[in-house]
């Protein structure tokens, strides 16, 4: 380990922790997006897209300040477990919830008690982008246990992804910026 990497030992294990669970989420929600088209739930397909997207930004944003603080960026891939597009949402928004209320709070708070301005905007841009994933998931859900098909869960559609941190929209042009890092909204990547 270097010396700096040494200096933010804490800092360092929860980017790390949080390399590997986006790294992870990313692999799973790309395995939902074709569980969900085999289904016939496009539109839940989407999502899984524009999240697994979003998951990869998180993970990139993550990297990069793991290098900036000396240390490598590796993690494992786990294997996926597929089950039934409602299980997979089910497990989707419980992984998200872990995140918002437990794992991203305290991360967010240790580096803001190291004054680690990066890892502070890594792990916010996060978290706040995981509160949109858990909101669509959600929404979802609530679709497919009503059965009802013929809403957004059973149509491919298009989903917006701010390039910067992840957040995630299914409205076109909702802000003229990205309410969580102010990137423009032109910027977003269109994820269908
Ligand atoms: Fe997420
Ligand atoms: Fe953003």
């Amino acid at each position: 380990m270097s010396a700096i990497a040494a200096e933010n030992t804490i800092t360092v294990q929860n980017l790390l922790a949080a390399f590997e669970g986006e790294s992870n989420a990313h692999a799973k929600y790309t395995a939902f997006a074709a569980k969900a088209d085999d289904e016939g739930f496009h539109g839940a397909a989407s999502l899984f897209r524009a999240a697994a997207r979003a998951e990869q930004i998180h993970a990139t944003n993550h990297s990069r300040v793991l290098h900036q603080l000396g240390s490598r960026s590796e993690c494992e891939i786990h294997k996926v477990e597929v089950k039934s597009t409602l299980e997979n949402l089910k497990a989707a928004l419980n992984g998200e919830q872990y995140e918002i209320d437990t794992m991203y709070p305290g991360f967010l708070a240790e580096a803001t008690e190291r004054a680690n301005k990066a890892a502070m905007r890594t792990f916010h841009g996060a978290l706040e982008a995981e509160k949109t994933h858990a909101r669509l998931y959600s929404e979802a859900i609530a679709l497919v246990v009503s059965g009802k098909t013929d809403t957004w869960i059973g149509e491919a559609r298009d989903f917006y992804v701010c390039p910067v941190c992840g957040y995630t929209s299914e409205t076109e042009e909702e802000h003229e910026r990205c309410p969580v890092c102010n990137c423009p909204w032109e910027k977003f990547e269109i994820i269908r």
